[in-house]
């Protein structure tokens, strides 16, 4: 493997040539994977780097052949539905870009995250800033930066955005059944479908142009059913707007997507479920522009972790030489690191050994405890895991580990944040344009 030279491209995908970045293949840390190099062999490499310097610390890769094979799955199964990829979810500039590149919008949750994509060469009409509680220094920023979409759900945020952004083109959220999501947002953002017309009765007394509705089902929703309501919701907030003399445009359907193949249900069969409603509530000759804010469906699969054993005990049944009950590792990632979330909602991750040494069926397995490496008590993963006898110094790997990782990191304890390796296959990188236009 190598870092990119200059390679011609053979195949063109539609991508965001209009995006600049100062981030061309010579000087980006992106490693092309050629000769036949898998991602495997990229780790193992990274691994016997490490052993070799005597140095444990943890790492991860991020895959952009993923990244380009989830966004072919997208507008695939979704053609209709414009991704707006939420930044919250992963704000690693080279995976913002390669999404850029590939011309999906952004939703951003704050001044910050809206500075950070533009800073990247996204315009200001790729945005959405989909927060319904905004700082007003916040939406000022917006303001001046040209970002004019954004969501509210309730009247002081109105009163907020008439002073401070009175051209915005608001988006009420309405609140959705997200009974059947992994993480729940409903109780939080999303006003109730009882309150919609008074909250638009208001903007227009503010003289506030409302363009549209916006939910989420919340996160990891695992019943497309739930879509199919929440469109069908959206369309009766809609017919609100329009008897308020609203001119209604533009429907968000939210986040809670997964991509990953094990997950309850399948992508493909959600989407057909999104479609038909689409079909049925808002037509395409209804001119609505259609947008979602997926953030795990797009950064989940694509980071994979590696994280090391700095430390094991025994918990035995009390006696000298009793018995073992159970193995307890710790490692040098955690619940205030990469695993905020995948620590409590363990089924998210698959946590497996590193092969470095054959292990047999008939090796022994223990009820295995895996603690983070902070003196909190809290930072534990949270599941069941059995594994062999686990050695100091030897590795675990984490699958799916792109969501809600390194942007929920701190450094607690003083423990940095986790080194980053971006791999891309030589053919991707050529499809995707990358090496010969000013993409990165
Ligand atoms: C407003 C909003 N949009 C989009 C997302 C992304 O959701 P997901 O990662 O489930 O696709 C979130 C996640 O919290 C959110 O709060």
């Amino acid at each position: 493997m190598s870092k990119m030279d200059k390679r011609t491209h053979s195949e063109s995908v539609t991508t965001n040539a209009s995006v600049t970045h100062d981030f061309s293949p010579e000087n980006s840390d992106i490693d092309i994977l050629d000769n036949g190099k898998t991602v495997r062999d990229f780790i193992d490499d990274k691994i016997k780097e490490r052993v070799s310097k005597d140095t444990e610390d943890p790492f991860y890769v991020a895959n952009l052949d993923r990244l380009y094979l989830i966004h072919l799955r997208w507008v695939t199964n979704l053609p209709r539905v414009r991704p707006f990829f939420a930044v919250k979810c992963n704000n690693t500039p080279v995976v913002l870009k390669t999404l850029s590149a590939l011309g999906t919008g952004f939703d951003c949750a704050s001044k910050n995250e809206i500075d950070l994509v533009l800073s990247l060469g996204v315009t200001p009409d790729d945005i959405i800033y989909a927060h319904t509680i905004k700082p007003l220094s916040h939406i000022k920023y917006a303001e001046a930066h040209g970002v004019s979409r954004m969501t509210f759900d309730n009247e002081e945020e109105l009163l907020k955005v008439s002073l401070s952004h009175p051209n915005a083109k608001l988006i009420l959220r309405i609140a959705v059944d997200d009974s059947k999501s992994i993480i729940r947002l409903n109780t939080k953002f999303g006003a109730s479908l009882d309150s919609v017309a008074q909250l638009l009765e208001r903007a227009k007394k503010l003289e506030l142009d409302v363009i549209g509705i916006s939910f989420h089902v919340g996160g990891g929703c695992t019943d497309s059913v739930a879509f199919m309501q929440a469109i069908a919701d959206a369309r009766h907030a809609f017919d609100i707007g329009n008897l308020c003399g609203f001119k209604m445009n533009f429907l968000d359907i939210g986040g809670g997507f997964s991509s990953r193949k094990d997950f309850k249900v399948q992508f493909e069969e959600v989407s057909e479920v999104i479609n038909k409603a689409l079909d049925e509530c808002f037509p395409p000759e209804s001119g609505v522009m259609v947008i979602a804010e997926p953030g795990q469906f797009y950064a989940e699969p694509v980071f994979t972790l590696a994280a090391n054993v700095i430390g094991k005990t025994f918990v035995t049944d009390g006696k000298q030489g009793g018995e073992i009950k159970k193995m307890m590792i710790y490692i040098n990632e955690g619940l205030y690191g990469a695993l905020g979330l995948v620590a409590m909602h363990p089924g998210l991750t698959n946590v497996e050994p590193y092969p470095q040494r054959t292990v047999t069926n008939s090796d022994k397995r223990h009820t295995t405890v895996i603690w983070g490496p902070t003196c909190d008590c809290a930072d534990v993963l949270l599941g069941t895991y059995h594994f062999p006898e686990m050695h100091i110094g030897e590795w675990i790997l984490m699958e799916n580990m792109g969501a809600y990782s390194v942007t929920l990191s701190t450094e607690f304890n003083g423990f940095e944040r986790t080194q980053l390796y971006t791999v891309v296959s030589a053919d991707t990188w050529c499809n995707l344009h990358l090496s010969n236009t000013n993409i990165f």
